[in-house]
């Protein structure tokens, strides 16, 4: 989705001579599941293959390009999307209004930050689950764990439960066309900044934040508008923006039938999204996962909870980025509030230390998972608000950058996530809660946040 130029884009870094697309085979696979008619893996994976790539390794370059300034402070990535994608949820309204508010915290961010923004989307292929437990019991009746709906069904019935290599396809297909309609979307001139009023929901005008992001539209519009007449014409940059995918590569066997060769580029390149990351759960250094993801030539990312140590966190440097290239590894926090200030310290002190070059991403969602005494899983704004400032402070004071923020949300007007300007009860989680997996801010409490962020990051002065 991005336009760059082929001189701007470095060459990718040669992938090492042991690795390839299945050496992940090698390694012990953790959160994988066990599909029972390996012919049908086989012949899917076979399908898979031969279907064309859902991005381009151009535009995968020109996102590592970005991704290194972020690394310098001079731009800030926003990724953020649902925490699954359904198949059921791959639809106009759903898709579109997720860009609505991705659009509007990224105008939020670009006018209060005064800095270019990366847009990364966690969609267009965010179906893969890992999950705590193998097995779910209810009623005394156990089968295997929901894993995402390109593994299996959410409905508690047995055959739903067993893992189909046909959803793989299904997949790939729902992915495709999330990212035909945002492709369309964009370059129709949905995010023409001639136009912000075109991204408007229709909470707006009902919104606590109404007022705030009004003022700050017309403030936008005024100045295209003296730009405009001051350069005596229409300023065509305005009419689009660059827009990214991510999603966590969890299944292996979908990644690998999606990691191509290209012409007139070295490296293996997934090309079923931008950015793929590596989830908490399986992060292990000697680990199939991290084996896939050092082969790359994407950029990507890994999840780094409390129980990393500066030692082991080194090591898994070492394996994703040893030439510390620009812009190629992003290590998302998400610690909690409660551990962030205990633990993050020591690993920003060790990365700068050893001179390393990452992008500190904020995640302030998954350290902050609870469970309501109505039996909710929710997260308290107030949570997810405070590990986001007391990220901007733990860096400040480690003379790190934060870069950006990993948030898991939707344009919907559900109720998942406690408090926020509207203050949601316990209550009120019953009202709306559609989530499969985790609790997602909606469009009110997402653009709260990026508000936050301006005016903690004005605050430490940055
Ligand atoms: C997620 O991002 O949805 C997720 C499962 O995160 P983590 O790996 O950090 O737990
Ligand atoms: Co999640």
């Amino acid at each position: 989705m991005s336009m760059t130029p082929a001189s701007a884009i470095p060459p990718a870094a040669a992938p090492a001579a042991d690795w390839s697309p299945s050496s992940w085979r090698g390694k012990p696979a953790l959160q994988m599941p066990t599909y029972p008619d390996a012919d049908a893996l086989a012949a899917t994976s076979d399908e898979l293959r031969a279907l064309p790539p859902l991005v381009t390794s151009r535009e995968i370059l020109a996102l590592k390009q970005q991704l290194a300034e972020a690394q310098e402070g001079k731009r800030f990535l926003l990724q953020g999307g649902d925490c699954a994608e359904t198949f059921a949820e791959c639809s106009s309204d759903v898709i579109s209004n997720r860009l609505k508010v991705l659009l509007q915290m990224s105008l939020v961010l670009v006018h209060g930050l005064k800095l270019p923004v990366v847009r990364v989307g966690r969609f267009a292929g965010q179906y893969a689950k890992p999950r705590s437990a193998d097995t779910e019991t209810r009623d005394g009746v156990t089968l295997p764990t929901y894993r995402g709906d390109i593994v299996n069904s959410p409905d508690f019935d047995a055959q739903a439960r067993i893992p189909d290599p046909r959803r793989m396809v299904k997949a790939h297909a729902r992915s495709a066309m999330t990212m035909n309609f945002v492709r369309s979307l964009i370059d129709g001139g949905f995010a023409d900044l001639h136009h912000p009023e075109y991204w408007g929901l229709g909470w707006v005008s009902q919104s606590p934040h109404a007022a705030d992001y009004q003022k700050m539209v017309a403030g936008i519009g005024d100045a295209v508008r003296f730009m405009e007449t001051l350069a005596g014409r229409r300023m065509q940059s305005l009419n689009r923006v660059d827009f990214y995918t991510s999603h966590e590569a969890l299944l292996l066997h979908y990644e690998e039938s999606q990691t191509r060769q290209v012409p007139r580029a070295d490296g293996w390149f997934n090309l079923s999204t931008h950015f793929p990351w590596i989830g908490m759960r399986t992060a292990a250094l000697d680990g199939a996962h991290v084996e896939y993801f050092r082969g790359i030539s994407n950029p990507v990312a890994v999840k780094v909870g409390p129980s990393v140590t500066p030692d082991q966190l080194l090591r898994v440097i070492d394996a994703l980025n040893p030439d510390d290239e620009p812009g190629r590894l992003g290590l998302i926090h998400r610690m909690g509030a409660g551990h962030i200030a205990d633990k993050l310290p020591a690993l920003l002190d060790a990365v700068q230390r050893e001179g390393r070059r990452v992008l500190w991403i904020c995640d302030a969602m998954h350290g902050n998972t609870e469970s309501t005494s109505n039996g909710y899983k929710t997260r308290r704004f107030a949570n997810i608000r405070s590990e986001i400032e007391q990220a901007f402070d733990l860096h400040a004071a480690a003379g790190t950058h934060l870069g950006g923020v990993h948030l898991e949300m939707t344009g919907e007007n559900v109720t998942e996530c406690l408090g926020g300007a509207r203050e949601l009860t316990e209550v009120d989680l019953q009202r709306d809660y559609r989530s499969t997996v985790d609790p997602r801010l909606n469009y009110e409490q997402a653009l709260e946040i990026a508000m936050l962020i301006v005016r903690k990051r004005g605050a430490i002065g940055e």
